[in-house]
Parts: C-alpha cells; structure tokens; sequence
C-alpha cells in the first residue's frame, strides 16, 4: 500500500493503493467517480475509458502506479446539470439505450474531436471500433459525434 498524488478533473486527489490497483478501481472506489464503467476488465471493451493528459486509455489495464499525468473522468467533461458538448449530442441523438458503453464512446470521441475537429463518417468509426455497444446503438453513437463535430 502506498500514497498517490493523482490529478483528477483538475483537482489534486490523494489515494492510498496497492500499486497494482487498476486506475479504474482507484476511480471508482476511491474517489467515487463513476463515469468509468468496469466492463471485461481486460482491455478489449473499452468502458473504463478516461483521459490521460488527453489520450483516451483503459482505465481498467492501467495500475496507479503507473499514471504520470492528469486524468480526465466523463465527470470533468460536464455533469447533469450543464452536460458537456459531446453528452449533450448523445443526449439529443438518444444515442444510449442501455448507457453502459456510453462513458467510453463519449471519452474516445471526445479524445478524437480534440485532435480531429472535423472527422468525417470513416475517422469516427475508426476511432470507436475497439469499443463495444452490445445494444447496438452504433448508428446513433455516429450521428451524435458528427453532432457535436458540428456545434
Ligand atoms: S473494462 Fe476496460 S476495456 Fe473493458
Ligand atoms: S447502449 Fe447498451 S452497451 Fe451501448
């Protein structure tokens, strides 16, 4: 057990861990941000997705120990109240039935959209193929992408 210094939606967070703690469980369980979904656990369903200085990682394959550099949670992109850019086109596009692939597509399209301000139709669905929607609400997902693309 040891004491990270984590930043976290632009705050400092302090967290006592294992080392080999999955950043997702020091998320979730820790510092009750529950934006990131545990999924497979494995790295191949993309859920767990946050930001790492604005790359989009598995939250879920990542132990704390080896976090350098701030973490952005579905948390730091809005909230219910005054939802981000990307949450309110998924919103509006009602692009989650389920909602539980929903933190991960909004974290690697927001990922995508902060290097790519325009992707076209082929550079969104590259971009989301590694993550899973078993409700199948690809097309939706797609349109609420271009949508905020497009605000
Ligand atoms: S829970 Fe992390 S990729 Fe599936
Ligand atoms: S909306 Fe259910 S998994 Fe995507």
């Amino acid at each position: 057990m040891a004491r990270y210094a984590l930043k976290v939606n632009g705050k400092p967070r302090s967290v006592d861990a294992d080392s080999d703690t999955p950043l997702l469980y020091v998320l979730r369980d820790n510092l009750a941000l529950r934006g990131p979904r545990f999924g497979c656990g494995l790295g191949q369903c993309g859920a767990c997705t946050v930001h790492v200085n604005g790359e989009a990682v598995r939250s879920c394959m990542l132990p704390v120990s080896a976090v350098k550099g701030d973490i952005t949670t579905l948390e730091g992109l809005g909230s219910v109240a005054q939802p981000g850019k990307l949450q309110q086109a998924f919103i509006t596009e009602q692009a989650a039935q389920c909602g539980y692939c929903a933190n991960g597509m909004i974290m690697t399209s927001a990922a995508l959209l902060a290097r790519n301000r325009n992707p076209s139709e082929t550079e969104i669905r590259d971009a989301l193929a590694g993550n899973l929607c078993r409700c199948g609400t690809h097309q939706r997902i797609v349109a609420a992408v271009k949508r905020a693309a497009s605000t």
